[in-house]
């Protein structure tokens, strides 16, 4: 099924609500103490989740498997996922969005303090971007996933290995997998520590 098919009439608002939010993280001022003024985010990526997929979400939930619900029970028909170099900077970004006037967090849920069991790291908001139809402004909700390159490299391999094996991760590898993600995390740790002691963050 194509998502117009899906979403219907709803679809346009959240292309407009994803261009909004990536051009608002493109334009987050933070600028380094080296004064290159580098971008905080690295790359983002976005996407509106695939009808197949979130019908399957929407049934694992014992939800009718409609764009209507999916539109008033779910939070990540929009997706965004912002990508930067240090984890100061994730929050940085945070809270440089959270100060915006035209957006609202609904929820955080920081994987970073507390990572998932398996390892899994990052900084997830939901956020409502306000979309101007022709009388009203309707309120869009998005899930951004803000992450370091760090966290994004395990994020994207533990993903693949999941759903891309047809094999149940056996218990071994699930700590073999969290081992990889606690090394990974440490070097992120230790290259901010760098970067702060270069004087660069
Ligand atoms: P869903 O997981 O989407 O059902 O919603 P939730 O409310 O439980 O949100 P949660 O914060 O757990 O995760 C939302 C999204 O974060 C997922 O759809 C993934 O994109 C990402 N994510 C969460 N946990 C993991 C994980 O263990 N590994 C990877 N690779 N991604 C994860
Ligand atoms: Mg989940």
């Amino acid at each position: 099924m194509i998502p117009q098919a899906f979403y219907g009439a709803a679809y346009p608002r959240l292309c407009a609500a994803e261009r909004q939010l990536v051009e608002l993280i493109g334009r987050c001022p933070i600028a380094r103490d080296s004064g290159e003024g580098e971008a905080a985010v690295l790359y983002c990526k976005s996407r509106i989740k695939a009808p197949e997929s979130m019908m399957r979400k929407l049934e694992k939930n014992g939800l009718p498997p409609t764009g209507r619900a999916a539109l008033e029970h779910m939070h990540d028909a929009v997706g965004v996922r912002a990508v930067c170099a240090f984890t100061d900077d994730v929050y940085r970004v945070a809270s440089w969005l959270s100060g915006r006037p035209e957006i609202r967090v609904k929820t955080v849920k920081d994987y970073i303090a507390t990572p998932k069991p398996n390892g899994y790291r990052s900084l997830h908001l939901i956020l409502e971007v306000p979309i101007f139809l022709s009388e009203r402004t309707q309120p869009v909700r998005i899930e951004l996933q803000l992450r370091t390159i760090a966290m994004d490299f395990w994020a994207s391999l533990e993903h693949q290995l999941r759903y891309k094996s047809d094999v149940k991760v056996p218990p071994q590898i699930s700590d073999d997998l969290k081992a990889c993600a606690d090394v990974i995390a440490a070097t992120d740790e230790e290259m901010q520590r760098i970067a702060k002691e270069l004087h660069v963050l």
